[in-house]
């Protein structure tokens, strides 16, 4: 029989455990994943260009503050809040609208009690499982570097506020301009992903805790009846936070990439516009 040793009873020394499953291919296999759709997504946001596609816009670059037209696969200018790219963007930096908004959902997501979790076991090692030895005994919760976590509770707010530009370019994409109502494979696949952004948004457990979570007692602490409703769809979300989390990560590469080779023109798009270009563009 193993004997106990170390903190807590667990073997000593890092990837030490009495644990005889597979423990290490969840941290392996999110590492693997995670680090792919990292490096995916600054080469994509750095792009500015191949980002639109007829009535699609990758939701990389939603909401789109500023468009250069004169990039290939760039949206219209007039699909962009600001019109025309500025004059007074620095020359060295990319010319790339998704810059504009990349903080907001970064800052949400690595700061997100399930990420933490993740790249706390799969890049830090600290520990890299349950009941597996750590790499160092020093880990001291959320304190010094990594107090800047607790800013989750606000970044909430600015994802939130994301969620109706995600609807409306989704919703937008049943429209070309020009030609009318249609649906695609793109169409679905943006409503798809803002519904899964919501999910795993409305999941959050600081949201939790605003909708309700802060409260004792419903009835007696002045909560009400939609808010508890509200409070339970919550928690049943929270409840699939890491599945929405990497099935929202997914979903968004997914229409990133189908529209990025729909506006380089190297698939086509089953949708009602048949025979229409989705080449150098969208509306
Ligand atoms: S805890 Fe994951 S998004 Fe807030």
């Amino acid at each position: 029989m193993a004997t106990a040793s170390g903190v807590g009873g667990h073997a000593d020394g890092f990837g030490a455990t009495h644990r005889t499953d597979n423990w290490w291919v969840g941290p392996v296999l999110s590492a693997t994943l995670f680090t792919s759709w990292v490096l995916y997504y600054t080469w994509a946001a750095l792009q500015g260009k191949y980002y639109a596609a007829g009535p699609y816009l990758s939701p990389f670059y939603a909401p789109l503050l500023f468009s250069d037209p004169t990039q290939p696969g760039s949206a219209a200018a007039a699909h962009a809040f600001f019109g025309t790219w500025p004059a007074w963007w620095p020359s060295f930096l990319p010319a790339s609208p998704a810059l504009f908004i990349a903080f907001f959902p970064g800052t949400f997501r690595m700061t997100c009690y399930y990420y933490r979790k993740m790249y706390y076991r799969s890049f830090f090692g600290m520990p890299p499982g349950c009941a597996v030895g750590p790499v160092s005994h020093n880990y001291s919760g959320e304190t010094g570097l990594l107090v800047i976590q607790n800013l989750h509770r606000y970044t909430v707010y600015f994802a939130l506020l994301l969620l109706p530009f995600l609807f409306w370019e989704a919703l937008s994409s049943f429209y070309w301009a020009g030609h009318g109502p249609g649906v695609g494979v793109g169409s679905v696949l943006l409503l798809v992903n803002a519904i899964l952004l919501s999910a795993y948004t409305l999941g959050c457990h600081a949201w939790r805790h605003l909708i309700g979570g802060r409260l004792n007692c419903f009835s007696c602490d002045g909560g009400a009846e939609a808010q508890h409703e509200a409070w339970t769809f919550t928690s049943w979300l929270n409840g699939r936070h890491l599945q929405f989390a990497w099935a929202s990560l997914g979903w968004i590469f997914v229409c990133d990439v189908y529209i990025r080779l729909l506006s380089m023109g190297l698939i086509p798009d089953l949708n009602t516009w048949q025979g229409l270009s989705y080449m150098n563009g969208g509306h």
